[in-house]
């Protein structure tokens, strides 16, 4: 028999309507659409407003509208992961929640954290049930509320994140399609340079807490930037070599949204054409573990069957991977 594969057969996203332009940026820090728009390529985000909303509250919307359009009824659901950072409650997972909304009572569902990698370590975890020949229709969320963690007193970071969620069907393939290859890594050592420090187990909330800002992200972005470049350039050349894959034989890479300058240089050092990179950044931001999956609903009319995609991203931790997958549809 064939290998079973996991193969991407719906997409679907939210983006809330509330538009964050840089002009109102202006306003709330120093600095001035030029300098956003030359050094990270971001003209607006989305944010979500409202009391009582968060995360699960976009990530309903993808799911409710990926069943929708693949003609799923929720009990056909055997698992469902939610790649996130911004959950909506230390626990429940969120993954619980939007399965609760949506009816999805015949499975099991859970978070996974590794920030901006989320989705590509869901992905890949969620493919490995599919592999196993016991799951016939799983669900993987990419979904951040970055406003809930984002200092709109820091220039530095609050214009580059926005809000949104985006979630895939998986189903096993026979014919060759689904994902094929991937490539994950981490080093806990980059830590230092990008986190939340409190809200968690070793720096609970209290007053000091919030009135030091640490439940905030903490970015130190050139480090960042540096090791994004060339751990992306450095996997997305591994899956390619070792899969026997040209810059010809790829259709499109699928890149995390975190900066365009980090795609441009990427896609120089892979020498891919910027023609072949899914780049939707200007729009909405880095939406965290929801930009790969944005973009693949974004680009889905433009796909075809057949069509190789290298996906990867770089992120918290640090977390980065690539993941070579052969669209089904
Ligand atoms: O998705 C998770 C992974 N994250 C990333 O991949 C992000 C990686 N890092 C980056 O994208 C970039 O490092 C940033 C966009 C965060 C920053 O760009 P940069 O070119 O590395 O700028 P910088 O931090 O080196 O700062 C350069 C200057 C500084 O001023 P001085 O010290 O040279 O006077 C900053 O204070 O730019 C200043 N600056 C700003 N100026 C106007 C920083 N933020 C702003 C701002 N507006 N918003």
């Amino acid at each position: 028999m064939s290998k079973i594969r996991a193969a991407i057969t719906g997409v679907h996203g939210y983006l809330p309507d509330y538009i964050l332009t840089n002009a109102e940026l202006e306003q709330m820090v120093d600095t001035n659409d030029q300098w956003i728009q030359t050094r990270t390529g971001i003209q607006e985000r989305r944010i979500l407003k409202g009391e009582g909303k968060g995360t699960s509250t976009m990530g309903i919307e993808a799911v409710k509208g990926l069943l929708e359009k693949t003609g799923t009824a929720p009990e056909e659901i055997s698992l469902m992961i939610c790649a996130t950072v911004t959950p909506d409650m230390q626990f429940p997972d969120t993954a619980n929640l939007i399965a609760d909304a949506v009816g999805i009572r015949n499975g099991f569902c859970f978070d996974l954290h590794a920030a901006c990698s989320g989705f590509l370590y869901a992905l890949t975890t969620a493919s490995r049930f599919i592999e196993s020949g016991g799951h016939k229709k799983v669900i993987v969320i990419g979904a951040d509320k970055m406003s809930s963690i984002v200092d709109y007193t820091d220039r530095s970071t609050c214009i580059l994140f926005g809000d949104g969620a985006a979630a895939v069907m998986l189903e096993p393939d026979t014919e060759g399609f689904g994902l094929r290859d991937s490539l994950l890594r981490s080093d806990g050592a980059g830590h230092v340079f990008l986190y939340q420090k409190a809200g968690g187990s070793r720096y609970p909330a209290q007053p000091e807490t919030v009135a030091r800002r640490e439940h905030f992200v903490y970015q130190n972005g050139a480090p960042v930037f540096k090791a994004a470049v060339s751990g992306m350039a450095e996997v997305v050349g591994q899956v390619m070599q070792r899969n026997g894959l040209s810059v010809d034989d790829v259709s499109w890479v699928v890149p995390h949204q975190a900066n365009r300058r980090i795609i441009e240089q990427v896609a120089r050092m892979a020498s891919f054409p910027l023609e072949k990179m899914m780049i939707n950044i200007h729009k909405f931001g880095n939406t965290t573990a929801a930009t790969i999956p944005l973009c693949l609903w974004e680009w889905e009319n433009r796909l075809k069957p057949g069509d190789n995609l290298i996906l990867t991203a770089f992120g918290g931790g640090f977390t980065w991977g690539a993941i070579y997958v052969k669209w089904a549809y």
